[in-house]
């Protein structure tokens, strides 16, 4: 439906704010995309400016995929929709029609979008993070373990949204494909 597409247009449109550039500017810290990882997300604002900008900076690029799900919940449009709303706010927070389609990983946002609809599958899936980082220390090793466990996650809590969450996931694993090659060789770098 046009009600639907209009949605799913404003889920990217807001998705392409980045949170991590513009709260990097307010806070005076170097643009992320040009240190650290490199990664406009929170993994990168905290290297670069430690725990207050980088909670913000979750908090916002979480509420980019929250509330255009949430929206689209209320209107009572099916898990299909809300599936795509959310695909679109990832895509929108990964490849930023403002910032040069250059975005971060899109983990935060995925999370957030999770939320309305499956708000058991978001403390799982927070609980995974906060388990594999506390045991490793690694926050792209961490959301990695998290999002390959999602679809299945999904599958038990919620299966219509298997389809969604297995998009998501291979979304933001091949947005770790550095990050990979990195745990692979043995030099990622964790939080510093
Ligand atoms: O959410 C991004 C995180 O998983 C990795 O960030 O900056 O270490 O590439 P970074």
């Amino acid at each position: 439906s046009a009600l639907a597409l209009l949605i799913i247009l404003s889920a990217y449109l807001f998705g392409s704010i980045s949170s991590a550039v513009l709260i990097c500017r307010v806070f005076a810290l170097d643009d992320p995309r040009l240190r650290g990882s490199g990664n406009p997300g929170a993994t990168n604002v905290y290297r670069l400016g430690g725990a207050l900008p980088a909670a913000l900076t979750l908090l916002f690029d979480v509420l980019k995929g929250m509330l255009p799900v949430w929206l689209a919940y209320f209107l009572g449009l099916p898990p299909i929709t809300l599936g795509f709303v959310a695909i679109a706010a990832c895509l929108g927070h990964i490849y930023p029609l403002f910032f040069r389609f250059r975005g971060g990983k899109g983990v935060a946002t995925a999370l957030g979008a999770m939320f309305p609809v499956a708000l058991p599958m978001t403390l799982m899936l927070i609980l995974t993070w906060v388990f594999v980082f506390l045991v490793t220390r690694v926050s792209s090793l961490a959301a990695l373990i998290t999002v390959g466990l999602s679809p299945l996650y999904a599958y038990l809590v919620k299966p219509q949204y298997t389809v969604p969450a297995c998009m998501l996931a291979a979304l933001i694993i091949w947005r770790h494909r550095s990050n990979i090659q990195r745990l692979w060789r043995g030099t990622e770098t964790g939080f510093r």
